[in-house]
């Protein structure tokens, strides 16, 4: 018994045609949480159909592009362990399993025009939160979670590239895509975070060495710019030019400060096995524990500048060492001016899961993490009475302002429903590991090679790239992410 399409499909429909009801959030009752968090995951939902018969699992209907389809699923795995609310569990897993691509790597050819190590990397993320969830383990005919997530681990590594700007990685992984000669945060603290989790889940410290080197390389960055403020929190800006490394794009996204500190939170909650006299025993690295945790700290006060206050305070001149100005998570970069493209508004939704994680690793940022997401969560709610294809709860983006602000998609859902749901974190149980739970199997060599061990299983494997509409998708990406920097709306046709 592992996937039950119909009953999947039942359970979709059904809630999709019984959420008119208005969302309403008491914070401080779990019943209420899991009803906000459930009306919101349905309405995600109703943008997929990857399920239905004749469609492709794992892929949102365009515009939206494959790596938010990858993080959507990662975000219902967070729903299932957070709710425990099972209905998307199948969906999600076809979803994963079926774009795993033809070397089990995430790289699916049919991606190929708009891959890049970051897009791969959010896939990865969401079989690492599977592994580290819990979540019913694939059919034996696939890989572990964990295994896919070191296959995307095992073709980023040696893509380090040392030719340029002393390191990292660019953030294509084909010459030919527009964004080859950029070297950027979410790529690299994209690794940064694989390598950490892959670290904590496997003990490996081949894993952690590449953490450090990954974080070696960003401090050390203009990505990571402590020159606003010297000695004191870094900023981390969007990435550089690979042909000309002091042409930095400094830009705010919530998704880049996130990243670095969740990364840095696991390297702060990891434990090792030490043999002594014949004895394994579990011990935690009080060192290492002591400077992760610090630079935990530091990156959480970086995140300050993406909290406003209620009815639009616009934060450009906060800096990350003032004093929070409020407590309203915000993508200052594009939501005033309301020129987010197609996968911004979903970046919420990460740095949401990412603090609440990070409060559970670093225990003692967990207060503060949750009073800055328990105030996003609830002016949240109130962008919640969007209308649209009959329904009446569908999330904006704008969650410092009262009233729903026109917005709808994909993103703005997810981020919705991560920032409630990840309230129920208090009652969580920490990520899981090898030794400590998890029973998604670690297999370091996987990945490489032609097609795994067990060789690939997508009927299409020979097909060749197709073009089609997902042409050129990278270049719409680069050329909105710049313009999104100058202020200028740029709509994708
Ligand atoms: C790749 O595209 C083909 C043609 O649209 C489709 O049949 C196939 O399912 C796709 N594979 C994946 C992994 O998305
Ligand atoms: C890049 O790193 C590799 C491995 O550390 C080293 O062999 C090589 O010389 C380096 N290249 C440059 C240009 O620094
Ligand atoms: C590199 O970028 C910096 C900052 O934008 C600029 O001042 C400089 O002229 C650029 N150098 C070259 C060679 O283009
Ligand atoms: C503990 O962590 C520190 C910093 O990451 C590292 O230098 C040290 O080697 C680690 N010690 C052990 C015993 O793993
Ligand atoms: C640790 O990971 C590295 C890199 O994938 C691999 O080469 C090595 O075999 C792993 N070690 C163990 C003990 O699994």
């Amino acid at each position: 018994m592992y996937i039950k399409w119909s009953t999947a499909l039942a359970a979709l429909s059904l809630s999709i045609h019984h959420i008119n009801a208005q969302i309403s959030l008491d914070i401080t009752s779990d019943d209420s949480i899991k009803a906000a968090a459930k009306i919101a995951a349905a309405n995600m939902m109703s943008y997929y159909s990857g399920n239905l018969p004749g469609n492709i699992p794992g892929l949102l209907p365009g515009p939206y592009y494959w790596w938010e389809a990858g993080a959507m699923f990662g975000q219902l795995i967070n729903y299932w362990k957070l709710t425990g609310d099972d209905q998307y569990n199948d969906i999600v897993s076809q979803a994963l399993l079926f774009q795993i691509g033809e070397k089990d790597n995430y790289m699916p050819k049919n991606q190929t025009q708009s891959l890049g190590n970051d897009d791969q990397a959010f896939w990865a993320f969401s079989a690492l939160d599977a592994a580290e969830a819990g979540f019913p383990n694939p059919p034996s005919s696939y890989p572990s979670w964990v295994a896919l997530a070191q296959a995307v681990w095992n073709t980023q590594f040696p893509r380090w590239d040392n030719e340029t700007c002393g390191g990292g990685l660019r953030w294509q992984i084909f010459y030919f895509n527009a964004g080859w000669s950029y070297k950027n945060a979410i790529t690299n603290g994209g690794f940064f975070q694989l390598s950490a989790r892959l670290y904590r889940y496997t003990g490996n410290q081949t894993y952690a060495d590449y953490a450090q080197k990954a974080w070696d390389w960003m401090y050390n960055s203009p990505i990571m710019d402590r020159s606003l403020e010297p000695g004191q929190t870094p900023v981390v800006w969007d990435g550089m030019n690979a042909d000309n490394c002091s042409d930095v794009h400094q830009i705010y996204w919530t998704y880049n400060a996130g990243t670095m500190l969740v990364g840095a939170a696991y390297m702060a909650n990891t434990v090792s096995l030490i043999t002594l006299c014949g004895y394994t025993k579990l011990t935690k690295n009080q060192t290492g524990d002591a400077t992760w945790s610090q630079r935990a700290t530091q990156l959480l006060q970086a995140t300050n500048i993406f909290f406003v206050k209620d009815a639009g305070g616009n934060t450009a001149l906060n800096s990350p060492n003032s004093i929070l100005d409020g407590t309203i998570m915000s993508e200052i970069a594009c939501e005033a001016t309301t020129s987010c493209n197609y996968d911004q508004p979903s970046f919420k939704a990460y740095l949401s899961r990412w603090m609440a994680v990070t409060g559970q690793l670093v225990p003692t940022l967990a207060s503060e993490i949750y009073s800055r997401l328990s105030a996003s969560a609830a002016s949240a709610v109130r962008q919640c009475t969007g209308t649209y294809q009959g329904k009446t709860t569908m999330c904006g983006r704008r969650w410092y302002q009262s009233v729903w602000d026109g917005q709808i998609g994909v993103g703005e859902q997810m981020s919705a429903m991560s920032v409630f749901q990840n309230l129920l974190i208090k009652n969580a149980p920490a990520p899981l590991t090898d030794n400590n739970g998890g029973t998604s199997k670690s297999d370091p060599g996987f990945g490489l090679g032609s097609g795994g061990s067990s060789g690939p299983r997508d009927p299409y494997a020979d097909d060749p790239i197709t073009t089609g509409d997902r042409a050129g998708a990278g270049i719409l990406t680069f050329l909105s992410l710049v313009l999104a920097g100058a202020g200028v709306t740029f709509v994708m046709s």
